[in-house]
């Protein structure tokens, strides 16, 4: 099945309780060819409303750190998340939600053949990576699972809250570009 097929059917999914709350399924955003896929938590509520990730303020700090590595969400990046569609109040995904979500993730995974896997904050790197990986710890280093690299740093929302740790992220962002051009992508 193809992206658009894959988002279409998404668009109608209920496997969870979430599909009750929600005003859209955020399916994801980008290039179809990405060099990088970042994935995050779940839609929060701008998300929610317009149908995208990552359109609030995080999403807005998440673009100037895309753009100092010459990265863009409309031509060589892709952005997903854990669960598609929001947890009311913002709250953390239940374990089931996350499961129940995760086959459309990995039909995204077929489909954009990902080199480099970006998580971004906790949920995603404790779902993607290990489920007792920190993100304070283990930030900005490469993980290889199968084909792909996976790296984890903070959630934008992480940043904006705590300012002291854009330094480190911003490292994390420049070893990805660094690795984006080792592998010649
Ligand atoms: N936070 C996330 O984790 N994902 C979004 O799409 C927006 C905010």
């Amino acid at each position: 099945m193809d992206l658009t097929t894959l988002e279409k059917e998404c668009l109608g999914c209920k496997r969870c309780g979430l599909c009750e709350t929600r005003t859209h399924v955020v399916f994801g955003q980008g290039s179809p060819h990405p060099k990088v896929l970042f994935v995050g938590e779940g839609p929060g509520q701008q998300e929610d409303e317009q149908g995208q990730p990552f359109v609030g303020r995080s999403g807005q700090l998440l673009d100037k750190y895309l753009f100092a590595m010459d990265l863009d969400r409309s031509t060589n990046c892709y952005i997903g998340n854990i669960v598609k569609c929001r947890p009311p109040q913002n709250r953390d995904p239940l374990p089931e939600e996350r499961q129940a979500c995760m086959p459309w993730l990995r039909e995204q995974f077929r489909c954009l053949q990902p080199k480099i896997v970006v998580c971004l904050g906790r949920v995603a790197a404790q779902t993607l990576i290990r489920p007792d990986f920190s993100v304070t710890k283990e930030h900005g280093q490469f993980i290889q699972k199968g084909d792909t690299l996976f790296m984890a740093t903070w959630h934008p929302a992480a940043l904006l809250r705590n300012p002291a740790a854009k330094a480190d992220a911003f490292g994390d962002f420049v070893a990805l570009r660094e690795k984006i051009e080792q592998l010649g992508l």
